[in-house]
């Protein structure tokens, strides 16, 4: 902890300084990760040169990844972590001597150590592989799963532990590394990548990417296709597939605004440009927040700007997650946490207070719900996990998220905004480009911001919120003067069964998913027909409101919704927006079948991760 301190007067100076100066990772602490088989502190990478070939007849990367690595220890080994990667051949240093390597054995999830022979003096590794079949990072589209139908499209998930399966790497968050690429594609075809980017096609294919900044694996992304940019202000942009790119700039018009806002709370943007990818649908997530480049389902376009808090919520990463990292996966709400934290914080700042209170009531709901899934009592419930063993992906739940965000909303209220936000922002300070175990971080909020207040100390009671299960009792209270709005028109409804009218009343996004999730649990056909005639639900493009209301539709067996539940099902590949609908059907024996027809058409089109979780449900 002493070096830390003492580095933090360097970061501050690097911090004036331009933000594509390169950043020291000096005063990294390495740590243990359950999900790595590398031994950083024992020997780790700091950055890295990547020479790819994108080939899609073959549906394979062929790649040489050369390392440079800090060996201080003089070791003769250095560990990699590999998913099925075909490794042609090993060489160390400029002048490429081959050396050897074997490997571990292969471990459920976690693919296998790659453990390369070095000397004490080595400094570079060259590695020769290909991708192996089913890489879990890649998709490959064929034209037909783009939106302009004439090119096929690849692009890569590498959170949480899938980077190993495109290039070799010390796949663990708390190893941190900057690096350059050279990518060469079909000439017609652009690439995009986690770092600086071309803004336009060149008539060779091959484009060159520069990563000034020491990032995790986890943020190493890819993305090529036919694709064009748009600006939207001098910092940020858009790059879509030509049919999609004018819709998409519309949509994203408040980028700009949204960093200006972020850079008020928490301090400058340090990563130069931001900009975004609208990826084809079947992208698993919402969003990605990879460096200079978040990766965006193009399901939030729906044409009325309802859905884009979730650009908030990536560009918050930019400070959560990206500039100060979870450490390992079990660390992963001091990501996702905080980014909710952020996010609402932009939101009330941009959207307004009623905006972020609905928000809020959201994130309670969800709260909720997680634990009951869980178990009240489950140790899956504490803010710190423990997935060792298991795949870290199963963490990724709105305990991380809301939990987290809660836990902090917590600390707010007990030692108010003004405070918290000077704390905040002298954390993202002083551990930029640093990776974090929870332990760190409550150590560092016991020493700047409790600093032995005891009284401070029993009303906030970290350790319930992180050792210990469920919704502690001094959680922070949330509330939204527009939803009691609704609860009264919900309380009328149930009295009158009167539908005319309500559109009129409940007209946001946020609105209507919230009237929906406030129905009671015996609605009849004709209920849900009357409900569907005065506000159009099943036919609705919001994803928001279609997953609020086919789940509601499912549960009670409403079948005009059904067409519209397949159509969304086929066309949209964002995972936690479609497996709560197959949970849905599961439920009965029918629908069992009609799931598993469903998903016979839809799993062509779905990421790996996607159909290996619905594989997994549906088996
Ligand atoms: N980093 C996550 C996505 C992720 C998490 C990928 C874990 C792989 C493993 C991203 O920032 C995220 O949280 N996306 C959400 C956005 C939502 C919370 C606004 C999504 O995709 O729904
Ligand atoms: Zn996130």
């Amino acid at each position: 902890m002493k070096r830390l301190t003492l580095m933090i007067p360097i970061l501050m100076i690097l911090s004036c300084q331009q933000n594509t100066k390169k950043t020291t990772t000096e005063n990294q602490v390495m740590v243990d990760d359950p999900h790595s088989f590398s031994k950083p502190s024992i020997a780790y990478v700091t950055h890295l040169d990547l020479d790819l070939k994108v080939n899609f007849e073959q549906q394979q990367i062929t790649g040489k990844a050369i390392w440079t690595i800090d060996n201080k220890a003089k070791a003769k080994e250095i560990i990699f972590d590999d998913s099925k990667l075909n490794i042609e051949k090993i060489t160390l240093g400029a002048d490429e001597k081959e050396t050897t390597f074997t490997f571990g054995s292969e471990t459920a999830y976690l693919g296998k150590a790659l453990k390369v022979a070095i000397a004490p003096e080595t400094k570079l590794i060259n590695i020769y592989y290909t991708t192996g079949k089913d890489a879990s990072a890649l998709q490959w589209l064929n034209p037909q799963q783009t939106a302009g139908k004439k090119r096929p499209y690849l692009f890569t998930q590498s959170e949480s532990i899938a980077a190993r399966s495109w290039v070799p790497c010390q796949d663990s968050p708390g190893i941190r590394f900057t690096y350059n690429a050279t990518v060469k594609v079909p000439a017609d075809l652009l690439a995009l990548m986690s770092a600086e980017n071309p803004q336009a096609k060149n008539s060779t294919g091959i484009y060159q990417f520069k990563q000034v900044h020491p990032i995790p694996s986890y943020l190493l992304a890819l993305a090529v296709g036919d694709i064009a940019f748009k600006a939207v202000d001098e910092r940020t942009g858009v790059y879509a597939e030509p049919s999609v790119l004018e819709k998409a700039a519309w949509e994203f018009a408040d980028m700009g605004k949204m960093v200006h806002a972020a850079e008020k709370l928490y301090g400058p943007y340090r990563w130069g440009r931001y900009d975004l990818v609208v990826l084809p649908p079947s992208f698993p997530f919402g969003g990605m927040e990879n460096p200079n480049l978040t990766f965006i389902t193009p399901t939030i376009l729906a044409g009325d700007r309802s859905l884009v808090s979730i650009i908030c919520h990536e560009l918050a990463h930019s400070w959560s997650g990206n500039l100060v990292t979870n450490a390992t996966w079990n660390d992963f709400w001091l990501n996702e946490g905080f980014t909710n934290y952020f996010e609402r914080r932009m939101d009330e700042e941009l959207y307004g207070k009623n905006e972020a209170e609905m928000q809020e009531v959201f994130a309670k709901q969800a709260l909720e719900n997680a634990v009951k899934d869980m178990g009240a009592d489950s140790k899956d419930t504490y803010l710190k996990t423990d997935y060792t063993g298991r795949n870290p992906d199963e963490g990724t739940n709105d305990i991380a998220y809301e939990k987290g965000f809660f836990f902090l909303k917590t600390i707010e209220a007990a030692v108010g905004r003004e405070k918290f936000d000077a704390f905040l922002r002298g954390y993202f300070d002083g551990h930029a480009f640093q990776s974090l175990t929870t332990e760190q971080f409550l150590d560092y909020l016991n020493k700047n911001l409790i600093k032995g207040d005891k009284a401070l100390e029993d009303k906030i009671d970290i350790n319930k919120w992180v050792y210990g299960p469920g919704i502690p009792a001094n959680v922070a209270a949330v509330g939204s003067a527009r939803f009691k709005a609704i609860d009264g028109l919900v309380a009328n409804w149930r009295k009158t069964a009167a539908v005319k009218g309500l559109s009129k009343e409940i007209v946001s996004s946020n609105e209507r998913r919230y009237f929906i999730s406030q129905l009671p649990a015996n609605l009849t056909a004709k209920d849900m027909a009357a409900l569907d005639a005065e506000f159009g639900f099943t036919a609705s493009n919001n994803t928001d409101i279609q997953l609020t209301w086919y789940e509601l539709a499912l549960r009670h067996h409403y079948t005009t919704a059904d067409a519209r539940i397949k159509a969304y099902l086929l066309e949209n590949g964002r995972m936690w927006h479609i497996i709560p609908l197959y949970k849905e059907m599961m439920a009965t024996p029918e629908g069992l079948k009609s799931a598993r027809e469903i998903y016979k058409l839809a799993r062509p089109n779905y990421h790996p991760m996607t159909y290996q979780a619905i594989d997994k449900l549906l088996k």
